[in-house]
């Protein structure tokens, strides 16, 4: 399979998941909750906010073109309304960094945290959300747009209301159906006003990120009204908006997993059958989903990206299995006429994996406890692919 000159190749983390010390933030409350369903804080990161340099350097020694990593919102506007010059400029030296190793960057604006003002006035369901949001996001656009070729205004709206509001997953700890329905739709308003925002004071290509896992009705049953039902929910009522004037110039697939849906369970969805093998994270792996999502999101009519596709394992030989499988499933969808331009690996470096901490293994670099970068072979296979634009083994799957 061989892929064409220009395709970005590269990898993908948050500000929250690397940085370290992100303190002002509705996360590290979360993290420090006994209550909340979180296991332990993100605490210094990876110390990614003092290494960012020899980490962009690393990352283009082993071929990436492309990088995607987010600003910390409640760094930029610690208090309402009030930006921090010196947290932009630190940004600045970031993209600048990034700019000089010649990759590409993909900047998302919002990557899961919300600083602690804005959580506390009520998080996304507060009156003038929105455009609390979007000032942010024209802040840090007119100010730092030129070193941001493609900005991403939200990664998954939708796993945000999801986890949010209806799982207690990840703040606010809500499990509540209404809370989930109407979180989902501020959260797509607040996309397209960003759209609105970016494009009021740059030249970005502006984007959104959702994560499509391949939905499958529980117990392989016949599809239902609820499971259809279900299904648009979570993905489709996201993905069938991109039409209008504010769609943004492009769209993000992320795709991780094959999920089972059961419309009756209140979890919504259910274990992956018996006898399926599952990641570290008990996410079950299915590479043909990664092409049949791509179709989904082709119907948007938008140029796609993968900004994240990856897997949590310690056995860094299954790494470079479902590397190699998701390539080859991205490259049948290109061969079938989907308009894939990119494919960005989640993650770069091992790092602070959410509610689960940092067990979840998803790098193709280790983090030693001092810090340093330690690249696994999977980061040397996924190096030889990017500089050749070339598939060669593939992996029984
Ligand atoms: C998120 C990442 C996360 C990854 C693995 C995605 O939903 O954007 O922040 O680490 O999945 O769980």
């Amino acid at each position: 399979m061989q892929f064409p000159d220009g395709f970005l190749w590269g990898s993908a983390t948050s500000a929250h998941q690397v940085e370290g010390g992100n303190t002002n933030n509705d996360w590290w409350d979360f993290e420090q909750d006994p209550a909340s369903l979180a296991r332990a804080s993100s605490g210094d990161g990876i110390d990614h906010f003092h290494r960012y340099a020899g980490d962009f350097a690393l990352l283009a020694s082993l071929g990436h073109n492309t990088h995607r990593l987010s600003i910390e919102w409640s760094r930029v506007e610690p208090v309402p309304g009030e930006f921090s010059r010196a947290a932009v400029e630190h940004y600045r030296r970031v993209l600048t960094a990034l700019r000089d190793t010649g990759m590409t960057a993909f900047v998302t604006l919002h990557h899961f945290t919300l600083p602690r003002w804005f959580a506390a006035r009520g998080g996304w369901l507060a009156p003038g959300a929105v455009d609390v949001f979007a000032r942010y996001c024209a802040h840090v656009t007119a100010s730092l747009g030129e070193l941001m070729p493609f900005v991403c205004t939200i990664n998954e709206p939708q796993m945000v209301a999801l986890h949010g509001y209806l799982e207690g997953y990840h703040p606010p700890g809500v499990t509540n159906p209404m809370k989930w329905r109407r979180a989902g739709e501020v959260l797509l308003d607040a996309h397209f006003a960003a759209v609105r925002a970016v494009r009021g004071g740059s030249d970005c290509r502006v984007g959104l990120a959702v994560q499509l896992p391949l939905l499958a009705p529980a117990d392989g049953a016949p599809e239902t009204a609820g499971f259809r039902a279900i299904r648009y929910e979570i993905v489709d009522r996201h993905l069938d908006n991109p039409t209008g004037p504010d769609a943004g110039d492009w769209l993000g697939v992320q795709y991780y997993r094959k999920q089972w849906v059961d419309p009756a369970s209140p979890a919504l969805f259910v274990p992956p059958p018996p006898g399926t093998p599952l990641t570290q994270m008990g996410w079950a792996v299915h590479p043909d989903g990664l092409r049949q999502m791509l179709h989904r999101a082709a119907r948007t009519g938008l140029p796609l990206y993968v900004t994240e596709n990856g897997i949590a394992t310690e056995d860094d030989t299954e790494r470079v299995a479902y590397l190699t499988s998701h390539l080859a499933a991205l490259a049948q969808a290109r061969a079938e006429g989907v308009d894939v331009r990119g494919y960005l690996h989640w993650s770069a470096f091992d790092n602070f994996e959410w509610s689960e901490g940092y067990r979840p293994k998803f790098g193709l670099i280790a983090v030693g406890d001092d810090f340093s970068r330690i690249p696994k072979p999977s980061a040397h296979a996924f190096a030889r692919i990017a500089r050749t634009g070339r598939v060669e083994r593939l992996p029984a799957y």
